[in-house]
């Protein structure tokens, strides 16, 4: 965790913010200091009827509101050691088989891996087809155009292996967060910024990988930084970011309706809101009654949550352009990949004038 990031986004309790409270947190004597970043520690909430706390784990920060139910399901993966070389990993892989939590661990780190960092090893063509790795990238490119530049920070929320954080942190003057609750996907942007390497696992095909490194370095990564925390309980005081992106998260999420309400939140008058969604719902992470299947529910969801954002301080979102779509690629494996449109959301948050002086 970064001292710039710590100091200048001042994080909040996420267990007090589910109580509507914005309790600080502060970082407890005795962390682990190195190059500027807290590297192991502890940040505890300065209310006293809470003082939970929370732990930085090889740099990251875990904000979660539930921590308990967090540490029970990823514990294991945080104390899971590296395995890199190929030939051990394919070993590791066979023996478990390719249903085991290692292989699926796997097939994520490959996807996202491929798109987000697959142009650090075939550099992909000037005007390639959607197929090219990088379509990410080119999904925030198109949403980009239609902002101003960040004049402060800059939240990704579900950022995954961090390429799209490090993409708005290049050229940027504030700190760029980039938020996952995926801790196999959130190291491999960890390691970037910490040690300019960028490793993961490429699925071949059936239960085959070959892992692929580089070393590589990203202009403005002392911007980037990247934490666990929840999107829908951001662990930040109202009006604390310039501009937020929600990139393929909405369905994604239990509650896509809060997610805007707390995007919406932590942005400070005339912030920036993007969202790109695929509409690809499934029942294990949204209840299928909270599904959104066409951009008309989206609109009529957005238009449902005007009273929720107007308690918010007073928050209204204008839309900045109209709807667009841009396909959304992601690989599985040499033989296979899934095409989606992404719509593509923007719009900026107006603030109730006396609302942001009793926030500041
Ligand atoms: C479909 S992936 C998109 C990843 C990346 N934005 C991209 O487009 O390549 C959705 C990401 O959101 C993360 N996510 C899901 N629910 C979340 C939540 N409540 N808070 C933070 N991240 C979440 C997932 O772990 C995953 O990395």
């Amino acid at each position: 965790m970064r001292r710039l990031h710590f100091e200048t986004l001042k994080p909040v309790c996420p267990a007090c913010r589910l109580r509507r409270r914005e309790a600080p947190l502060e970082l407890a004597p005795g962390a682990m200091m190195q190059d500027d970043a807290a590297w192991t520690g502890v940040l505890r909430c300065t209310a006293q009827d809470c003082a939970q706390a929370y732990p930085i784990i090889a740099g990251t920060p875990i904000l979660v509101p539930d921590l308990p139910s967090w540490l029970s399901a990823n514990l294991h993966l945080v104390l899971e050691s590296e395995v890199e070389g190929t030939d051990a990993e394919a070993v590791i892989g066979a023996a478990v088989g390719p249903d085991a939590a290692f292989n699926v661990a796997r097939q994520q780190q490959s996807t996202y891996g491929h798109d987000h960092y697959g142009d650090l090893f075939e550099p992909v063509p000037v005007g390639s087809d959607a197929e090219a790795a990088g379509s990410i990238r080119r999904l925030l490119a198109a949403v980009r155009a239609l902002l101003k530049p960040a004049d402060g920070p800059v939240l990704d929320i579900g950022c995954a292996v961090g390429r799209t954080t490090l993409d708005l942190a290049a050229g940027a003057s504030a700190p760029v967060l980039g938020i996952d609750l995926n801790w196999q996907l959130l190291k491999i942007a960890r390691r970037a910024i910490d040690q300019g390497v960028v490793s993961y696992p490429l699925r071949r095909v059936g239960n085959r990988f070959e892992r692929r490194s580089v070393r590589a370095s990203f202009p403005g990564a002392n911007h980037a930084d990247f934490w666990i925390a929840d999107a829908l309980a951001l662990p930040f005081r109202s009006g604390t970011f310039r501009q937020a992106f929600a990139m393929n998260v909405l369905d994604c999420v239990a509650d896509p309706a809060g997610l805007v309400c707390e995007m919406s939140r932590a942005l400070s008058g005339e912030g920036e809101l993007a969202l790109a969604t695929p509409f690809d719902w499934a029942s294990h992470a949204t209840n299928p009654s909270g599904w959104l299947e066409s951009p008309v529910a989206l609109e009529s969801m957005l238009a449902g949550i005007k009273d929720a954002l107007a308690g918010e301080g007073g928050r209204r979102l204008v839309s900045i352009a109209p709807p667009a779509e841009q396909p959304w690629h992601v690989r599985l494996h040499d033989r296979a990949a899934v095409h989606y449109t992404s719509q593509l959301l923007t719009f900026r948050c107006s603030v109730d004038p006396g609302e942001i002086a009793q926030e500041t």
